[in-house]
């Protein structure tokens, strides 16, 4: 539809609104990508909507933060919120939809029911945030509700996010395919947040320890390193010597689950979640095991 990129994005903000233009595009056979997104949004969101625009003929990004996965104390109000440089942004890419409904749209009065996880919401990320991927998954499947697609992305950033909803999806019989796309870093190695805003130019440079100790396991492991324990304990020690990083946790987990690895001995994903002043990040990598001698 947008595909030429230079008509501006509709901006749809009623679920009647929505399904006339997902009825028209189904009607008419079209392969609709979902995008959901929170806004503020930045080269990592920019891929999805890119990869969609690819491989389908009718691209949705939704922009709604969700407050269900807000905890308390969390950063819901300031979160950063700039529709208009959103809708320039996805303008040249040919998005051919936002979504961006109101709070009231999406949970009215007397909306209660809620998406409940297993374990698989309780740990890492969920230890941490009670309660977010519950608020997570809900406002995911709403979206799948609300836009039938054939495919939806969602980014490598938020790896337990791709689990919950991959989950989700099987166990609730969603009829939408997952994709999950790359993490974007700055040039610099920071992984792109919309809450990289938050962060100071001195906790910019502490906020790259975390990248920083990504990549230091990724070439402790390719140098020959298996042992877990001992690649954590590096981790720890070069966060420690770059400073202002209050770590939550680092977990070395086999690829595909949140289940920990002692040894690296198939492929791995290494995740790391700090808090750098008031801003809580997180970050990620897929290590490989080093080819055997
Ligand atoms: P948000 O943080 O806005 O992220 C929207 C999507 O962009 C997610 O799939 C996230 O993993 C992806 N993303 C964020 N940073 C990225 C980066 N640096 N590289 C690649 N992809 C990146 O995640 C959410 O919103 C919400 O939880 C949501 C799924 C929209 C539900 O409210």
């Amino acid at each position: 539809m947008n595909a030429s990129g230079n008509q501006p994005v509709r901006v749809v903000r009623s679920p009647e609104d929505l399904a006339v233009v997902v009825c028209q595009a189904k009607q008419a056979g079209q392969r609709i990508g979902l995008v959901p997104t929170m806004g503020a949004l930045h080269a990592g969101h920019l891929s999805l909507a890119e990869a969609s625009c690819q491989e389908c003929d009718v691209t949705i990004v939704t922009i709604f933060v969700n407050p269900t996965q807000f905890g308390p104390d969390e950063d819901l109000t300031r979160y950063p919120r700039d529709l208009a440089h959103d809708f320039k942004l996805l303008e040249p890419l040919g998005v051919d939809i936002v979504f961006a409904p109101s709070v009231e749209t999406m949970y009215p009065a007397g909306h209660e029911t809620r998406v409940e996880l297993g374990e698989l919401g309780s740990v890492l990320e969920g230890a941490c945030r009670p309660g977010h991927f519950s608020g997570v998954a809900t406002v995911v499947l709403k979206l799948f509700h609300l836009v039938p697609a054939d495919v939806a992305y969602f980014g490598h950033k938020d790896y337990q996010q791709t689990l919950v909803v991959r989950q989700m999806v099987r166990d609730l019989n969603v009829p939408i395919e997952i994709r999950v796309c790359p993490i974007v870093r700055a040039a610099d190695g920071l992984a792109l947040s919309s809450r990289n805003t938050y962060l100071s130019p001195d906790e910019h440079r502490q906020a790259l320890g975390l990248s920083q100790s990504l990549q230091l396991a990724a070439d402790l492991v390719a140098a020959g390193e298996t042992d877990a324990a001992r690649l954590e304990q590096q981790m720890r020690a070069h966060l420690a010597k770059v400073g202002g990083i209050v770590l939550e946790y680092i977990a070395l987990l086999k690829s595909g689950t949140v289940t920990p690895v002692d040894r690296i001995e198939q492929e791995t994903v290494v995740a790391i979640a700090a808090r750098v002043g008031q801003t809580r990040l997180i970050d990620n990598r897929i290590i490989q095991p080093a080819p055997a001698p």
